[in-house]
C-alpha cells in the first residue's frame, strides 16, 4: 500500500464525505483499478448486441480494452484486446462482425476462440498455440453480459440463488437494446457513483424525476408510500441487500428492491403513461420500478415496460464515463410500439443534470478550502458505498 493511500485511509472520518486526496491522487487511482475494476464484475452489454457468430463489441475498462464476441460454438467469449506479439491493440472498432481478429501492426491473426492462427515469417520452432489471446471471464445474467478481469472471479452463486426467478419474470434474456448513450463526466468516478447512490439531490436537481418517482419525497413520505405499495405476497416486491459491504466473503455484491412511483404513474415517461410493451412475463403495470445491482459500478432500473442499465467507468483520476443503456421487450418495434425520444427522455435529462452537478462537485472538491461534510439520512446508501470503498482499499 502506498504512503499516500495509507495516510488517506487514516484521515477518513466515518459518517463524512471522503477527503480530497481520494478524488485526485494518481496512486490511489491506480490502486482502485487493481482492487475494484480488475477485481469485480463489470456490466458489458446484452446478448441481443451479438446475435450472430463473429459479432463483437469492445469495452474500455480504465487502462484495458476487452473484446466480447460470439464464438462459433455459440458461446460468448471475452479477450484482452492486446496482441501477443508486441502488444498492439488489435481491434480498433467499437463494434462489428469479424471472422478473424487481425492485428493492424504486423498482421498476426486470431480466430473467434482467441487462438493465434497466422503469424508471418516466424522461425520454424515458433509455437502459435502459446500465443492465444488472454481470456477474460464472462458470465450472462439472464441476457446481461458481465465480465471480470480478476484471475479468479468473485462468485455470483448467492445472487443467482436468490434472484434467478426475477430475471425470467423481467425477461432479461428477451430484451432488445433500443439505445445507448455515453456521458463523459469531468470528475473522479466515485463522485459519479456516490451521486447515483443518493436521492438527497433529487428534489433540487431533478424536477422531472421527482414528478415520477416517490423516492424524491422526504424519507417519511417515501416510507409511507412504500408501505402502501408493497404487496409482500408478490415475488417482485422482495428485497435482497447483499451489496456494499453486505456480501459474503468471495461473493460479488448485489442488491434487489422495488420502489413505488408517484400516484397514477405507470413508468418513467413525460406523462406517466406507458412507453413500450410490458417486459418479460409481467401481466400488468404495477406503479413501481425495481432496482438491481451487481458489482460496484453497474446499476439497473427496471420499469414495467423498459429497463435502464447504468455503468460508471473511470478514464483517469479526474474523468469518468457514464454509459446508459435503454432496453425494451425484444418483440417491440421502434415507431410502432415505442419511440426513442419518449423512451430516453427522463434518463437523458436526468443524466445531463447529474453530469453538471458531479462536475461542479469535483470543482469544489479540488479547492484548498474543501473539507468533507457529514452525510444526511437520505445518503445512507452512499454511506454504505463509502464504507465498502474504505474496507476494499484497506485490504
Ligand atoms: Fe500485433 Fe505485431 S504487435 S502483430
Ligand atoms: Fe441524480
Amino acid at each position: 500500500m502506498t504512503m499516500t493511500l495509507n495516510r488517506a485511509l487514516s484521515d477518513y472520518v466515518p459518517g463524512y464525505a471522503l477527503p480530497q486526496v481520494f478524488y485526485k491522487d494518481p496512486d490511489i487511482y491506480q490502486a482502485e483499478i487493481k482492487k475494484i475494476f480488475n477485481t469485480h464484475w463489470l456490466f458489458a452489454g446484452h446478448i441481443s448486441q451479438l446475435p450472430n457468430i463473429g459479432d463483437f463489441f469492445t469495452l474500455d475498462v480504465a487502462n484495458e480494452s476487452v473484446i466480447i464476441t460470439h464464438a462459433p460454438s455459440g458461446e460468448l467469449k471475452a479477450y484482452i484486446n492486446i496482441c501477443r506479439h508486441r502488444g498492439s491493440r488489435i481491434c480498433l472498432e467499437k463494434s462489428g462482425s469479424a471472422k478473424l481478429f487481425t492485428c493492424p501492426y504486423h498482421a498476426w491473426s486470431y480466430n473467434l476462440d482467441g487462438d493465434l492462427v497466422a503469424a508471418r515469417h516466424m522461425d520454424d520452432d515458433f509455437e502459435p498455440s502459446k500465443y492465444g489471446l488472454h481470456k477474460v471471464w464472462l458470465k450472462c445474467v439472464g441476457g446481461l453480459i458481465f465480465i471480470s478481469l480478476a484471475p479468479t472471479p468473485l462468485s455470483t452463486s448467492d445472487m443467482f440463488d436468490n434472484l434467478d426467478d426475477l430475471f425470467a419474470l423481467f425477461g432479461f434474456g428477451a430484451l432488445k437494446l433500443a439505445q445507448s448513450k455515453r456521458y463523459h463526466i469531468p470528475a473522479n468516478w466515485k463522485l459519479a457513483v456516490e451521486n447515483y447512490q443518493e436521492c438527497y439531490h433529487c428534489t433540487p436537481a431533478h424536477k422531472e424525476f421527482a414528478q415520477i418517482h416517490a423516492m424524491a419525497q422526504s424519507p417519511k413520505e417515501f416510507e409511507k408510500a412504500k408501505q402502501a405499495f408493497a404487496d409482500k405476497s408478490d415475488i417482485i416486491h422482495r428485497e435482497h441487500n447483499a451489496y456494499f459491504g453486505y456480501a459474503r466473503d468471495g461473493q460479488e455484491g448485489y442488491q434487489y428492491g422495488r420502489n413505488p412511483l408517484r400516484q397514477g404513474k405507470l413508468t418513467g415517461s413525460r406523462d406517466g403513461k406507458a412507453l413500450a410493451p410490458l417486459l418479460g412475463n409481467l401481466r400488468r403495470f404495477s406503479g413501481g420500478a425495481s432496482e438491481f445491482m451487481l458489482g460496484p459500478v453497474n446499476f439497473f432500473l427496471i420499469y414495467d415496460d423498459h429497463m435502464l442499465g447504468y455503468r460508471f467507468m473511470p478514464i483517469d483520476a479526474d474523468n469518468c464515463l457514464c454509459e446508459v443503456y435503454w432496453f425494451v421487450n425484444e418483440s417491440a418495434e421502434e415507431g410502432t410500439d415505442y419511440n426513442l425520444d419518449d423512451l430516453t427522455w427522463l434518463w437523458d435529462v436526468t443524466t445531463q443534470a447529474d453530469k453538471t452537478i458531479i462536475k461542479n462537485n469535483q470543482l469544489g472538491v479540488n479547492s484548498a478550502f474543501y473539507q468533507p461534510g457529514p452525510f444526511s439520512q437520505m445518503e445512507s446508501f452512499e454511506q454504505s458505498f463509502i464504507d465498502w470503498y474504505i474496507k476494499t482499499m484497506e485490504r
